[in-house]
């Protein structure tokens, strides 16, 4: 068995969806598998041109792999049936395709009702919260009790390791949301419920031995979506937030912008084992001609964009892993 995972190095938004959409082509996968978070994620693919976000679903679909969502997830069932839906309107068999763990956890309306009560973390709203707590509190409801989703549900573990269909298994495990997310790392209570790191991918099922490479994905800034004040003093941000688009995927809120924050990146990279790194939206630097980045107490501002580039490749090839790869990448460009 083999095992790559997509996992995010600051606040989610950062390409999971675009990196895990390009390895889906490269490689021979039988499976791509979604291990944690539910709705609250909004991956955005260009597949043949077309654009397409999605919410519970893997990006397998696009390229006729097997999707899993795993039992690390919750999952909204309306908001599920409508993905399929959407999905096969646009020719994607995705029926076919889509499975669900019957030990997912389901986001009820109450749920939902309760989420939509925050105003303390400024949560997407869409019940993820609640939806772990009583997972945890043993009163969730799991997948194989709602018959909604007999069609689609799958045993995890036959799946994996008792189903003759597949000697070989090749699996990407996509991620959602991010470290700076992740309800231990992140900056708690400004957080997801879910963990977000290269654990998570493994609690789905998946031995560690079989993990092949980690591909962390980064933006050359940062962007934040919640209550707490992220934004940095610096008029560009606006700038950046217009040219990068950065609205949620899910909610359309503004996100908040600030330079890239090195420690915590090199943290993330560290902590998640990343060996290959994607640094996203390099297109909006190219645009705004500034190349600046935030390390320990100082604001490092480079020349160009070779400069910038060559200090984050040596930093981290130095400090974080000496074979790591690192790639730097415009929004709609192939990585
Ligand atoms: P929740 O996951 O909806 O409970 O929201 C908790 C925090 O995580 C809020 O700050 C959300 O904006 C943020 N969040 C959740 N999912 C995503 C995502 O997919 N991208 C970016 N931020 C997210
Ligand atoms: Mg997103």
């Amino acid at each position: 068995m083999i095992a790559d995972i997509v996992v995010d190095l600051q606040y989610g938004d950062c390409g999971k969806g675009k990196v895990s959409h390009a390895l889906c082509e490269k490689k021979k996968y039988t499976h791509v598998i979604r291990y944690n978070g539910g709705c609250n994620a909004g991956h955005t693919i260009y597949h043949e041109g077309k654009k397409f976000v999605t919410h519970h679903i893997p990006c397998g679909v696009f390229y006729g792999i097997r999707s899993v969502i795993g039992p690390g997830c919750v999952i909204h069932p309306e908001t599920f049936f409508s993905e399929i839906n959407k999905l096969e309107e646009a020719g994607i068999p995705a029926k076919k395709l889509v499975k669900v763990a019957n030990n997912a956890h389901v986001i009820t309306d109450f749920h939902r009702a309760q989420d939509n009560k925050d105003n303390k973390i400024g949560t997407t709203k869409r019940g993820n919260g609640p939806a772990y707590r009583d997972k945890y509190d043993r009163r969730g409801l799991r997948v194989e009790e709602d018959p909604r989703f007999s069609k689609y549900m799958i045993n995890m573990y036959e799946e994996l390791y008792e189903n003759e269909k597949f000697k070989e298994l090749e699996i990407l495990f996509e991620g959602a949301q991010g470290f700076g997310l992740d309800i231990d790392w992140g900056d708690y209570p400004f957080v997801t419920s879910s963990h977000c790191t290269v654990g998570s991918a493994i609690l789905n099922g998946v031995p560690p031995k079989a993990i092949r490479d980690v591909w962390g994905v980064a933006k050359i800034y940062e962007t934040y979506v919640g209550a707490k004040v992220f934004e940095g003093e610096d008029e560009i941000f606006e700038e950046i937030r217009e040219l990068g688009e950065e609205y949620g995927s899910t909610t359309g809120r503004p996100r908040q912008i600030n330079w890239l924050d090195f420690d915590m990146l090199k943290m993330a990279a560290n902590i998640n084992g990343v060996n290959k790194i994607v640094f996203n939206k390099m297109d909006i630097f190219d645009k705004i001609d500034k190349w600046n980045l935030l390390y320990g107490p100082n604001m490092y501002q480079f020349q160009n964009r070779d400069d910038m580039e060559f200090w984050i490749k040596s930093k981290l090839i130095l400090e974080v892993d000496e074979e790591m790869e690192i790639f730097f990448s415009g929004d709609k460009e192939k990585i």
